[in-house]
């Protein structure tokens, strides 16, 4: 029997929703950008949670007339329970609870980074032991994956997100919010050396990240100058893109070293970054080990890896009741 698993996702400012189905995987999966946010910079949690009000029920509709399925047709109901900003989460974890309540189906509430992890099981099938970078704006942690809901995080950043110091490095530099793909952009018409922006933690025998300093030392660059040239803008961009990407690569490769895996799997927004990729294949793929990364458009924020993720709950019988409850913040842990 086909079974259909809903997901949906709205810890941040992207309202998503998805249905994996048992038989044919990822049937349809649908995401609205808020793009309220870009002239203040950045997220705002009170538009976003409203926003996701607004949009939750229309896109779950579309979805659920996409498939030409009804509420009984579902097997179970996949829901992101945290990290991320209460309110919005809130709304999808309501949304979700109804769902489930109405149709008698269990409710799964997924960690928001075992569903970019499990990103790369939406289109193949994953191989374990493996080692997991994620990197968006919320997180930069390696995750030793044993198996699906067996994770142990090896390494995590001390202050900013790899996503986040991309997301401020753009701003000092005046592009526009998302940073990351602002940069990358810009990056490409700048020299990658123009400037040693500080790798730290680098040679510190740890899995651990801090990228503060950066964005601290490319402020102070550009205050240095009395105009930011075009010309100028690239090459910042391109040496502060070339200091993150160096130091996840290098952690990376010291991870795979010390854990001995034969699959890493890249996760997360930055993993869209088409550097960071090309740097941690050569670097780690020369060791032999199999080098992964989800479509760009599983990269960042959607539900098809959150209906993923609670197909695979659903499989191992791992179900939540109507009391569960979100959580701003928090690891990662196992349930299996
Ligand atoms: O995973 P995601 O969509 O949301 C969070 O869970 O945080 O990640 C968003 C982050 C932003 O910081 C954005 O600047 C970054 O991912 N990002 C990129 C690229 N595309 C998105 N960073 C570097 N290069 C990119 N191409
Ligand atoms: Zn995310």
């Amino acid at each position: 029997m086909e079974e259909y698993i809903l997901g949906i996702e709205t810890s941040c400012d992207d309202t998503a929703v998805a249905i994996f189905s048992s038989t044919r995987g990822l049937v349809v999966h649908k995401k609205a950008t808020q793009l309220e946010h870009g002239i203040y910079g950045g997220v705002v949690p009170e538009i976003a949670s409203r926003s996701h009000m607004k949009t939750l029920l229309p896109l779950f509709n579309v979805v659920m007339n996409e498939v030409g399925i009804e509420l009984g047709n579902l097997s179970a109901v996949g829901v992101t329970h945290g990290p991320g900003l209460t309110g919005s989460l809130l709304v999808g974890l309501s949304f979700a609870k109804a769902i489930a309540y109405s149709s008698s189906k269990p409710l799964i509430g997924v960690h928001h980074i075992e569903g970019h992890i499990l990103a790369n099981a939406i289109e193949e099938k994953m191989n374990f032991p493996s080692l997991s970078l994620v990197v968006s704006g919320g997180h930069t942690q390696l995750i030793y994956v044993e198996d699906i809901g067996r994770y142990e995080v090896v390494g995590s950043t001390r202050d900013d997100a790899a996503g986040e110091a991309f997301d401020k490095i753009a701003k000092l530099l005046g592009l526009p919010f998302p940073g990351g793909p602002a940069i990358e952009k810009v990056a490409k018409k700048g020299k990658r050396d123009a400037f040693d922006f500080p790798r730290a933690l680098r040679g510190s025998g740890r899995l651990d990240f801090s990228f503060s300093g950066l964005k601290t030392a490319v402020r102070l660059k550009v205050e240095s100058f009395d105009e930011i040239t075009p010309e100028l803008q690239a090459d910042i961009a391109a040496s502060a893109q070339e200091a993150i990407v160096d130091i996840l690569a290098e952690k990376s490769q010291k991870a795979v070293e010390s854990f001995k895996v034969k699959h890493f799997y890249i996760a997360g927004g930055v993993a869209a970054n088409g550097r960071l990729r090309e740097e941690i294949l050569e670097r780690i793929g020369s060791l032999g080990v199999d080098v992964h990364w989800p479509e760009l458009k599983f990269c960042t924020d959607n539900a098809a890896m959150i209906a993923c993720s609670a197909y695979y709950h659903f499989l191992y019988g791992h179900t939540h009741d109507l009391t569960l409850n979100t959580f701003p913040r928090g690891d990662i842990e196992s349930w299996r």
